[in-house]
C-alpha cells in the first residue's frame, strides 16, 4: 500500500514535528504558569495530539471528544454529531480543542459554541491544517501547523472513509479514490 492512493505528499514525517516543536513551544510560553486542558477531537486530531502534548511543558489535563461530521464521504454533511462529550466540566478551565483540520469550519464553529456555554477560563483552537480558501464562517484558529490549498489530504491521523489515518505523512489523496 506504498501507495498510489496518494498523489503527492505535502508534509513529511520530519517537517510534521519541527513544525509541532515550535507550536509546543509557543503554547509552552503563551499559558506559562497555567495549567491547561488540552480536548482532543478525535478521531483525526489523536495523532497530532500525541505529538503536541509531548512538546508542551505544562501542568496538562487530558479530555476527548468524538465529533462526526462527514459520514464516509470526501465533502461535509453540514451536521455535526457529538459521539461522545467530555468527560468533566470545564468550567473555569483554560481550554485548548485540538483539531486535525480547519475546513468550512462548520464543526470549530459548533463545537466552540456549545464549549462555550459551559464558562470555560478560555476557550482556544489549536489545529494542525487550514484551508481558508473553504472557509463558509468567520472562524480562525489561534494556533496552526500548516496552511494548505483546497485538496483532500489524509495520513497523519486524517481519513478517507476510515482508511489512511496510519499513514506517518500528510499526502493529497488521489480524486480517483472518490470520485
Ligand atoms: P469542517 O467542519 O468543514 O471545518 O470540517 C472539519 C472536519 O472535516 C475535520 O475535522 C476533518 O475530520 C474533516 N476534513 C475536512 N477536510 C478534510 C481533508 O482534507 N481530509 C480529511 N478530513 C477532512
Ligand atoms: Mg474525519
Amino acid at each position: 500500500m506504498k501507495n498510489n492512493a496518494i498523489e503527492k505528499i505535502l508534509f513529511t514525517k520530519e517537517e510534521i514535528q519541527k513544525r509541532i516543536k515550535e507550536l509546543g513551544e509557543q503554547i509552552t510560553k503563551d499559558y506559562a504558569g497555567k495549567k491547561v486542558l488540552m480536548l482532543c477531537i478525535l478521531k483525526g486530531s489523536v495523532i497530532f495530539y500525541s505529538d503536541l502534548v509531548r512538546n508542551i511543558d505544562l501542568d496538562c489535563n487530558f479530555d476527548f471528544m468524538v465529533v462526526s461530521s462527514y459520514g464516509n464521504s470526501a465533502s461535509t454533511s453540514g451536521q455535526v454529531m457529538i459521539l461522545k462529550d467530555l468527560s468533566g466540566s470545564i468550567e473555569d478551565i483554560d481550554v485548548i480543542i485540538v483539531e486535525d483540520i480547519l475546513d468550512t469550519g462548520t464543526t470549530l464553529d459548533y463545537l466552540k459554541k456549545i464549549l462555550m456555554q459551559r464558562k470555560p477560563a478560555s476557550l482556544k483552537i489549536c489545529t494542525f491544517l487550514d484551508k481558508p480558501s473553504r472557509r463558509t464562517n468567520n472562524l480562525t484558529a489561534d494556533y496552526l501547523g500548516f496552511e494548505i490549498p483546497d485538496e483532500f489530504v489524509v495520513g497523519y491521523g486524517m481519513d478517507y472513509a476510515e482508511s489512511y489515518r496510519n499513514l506517518p505523512y500528510i499526502g493529497v489523496l488521489s480524486p480517483k479514490m472518490y470520485s
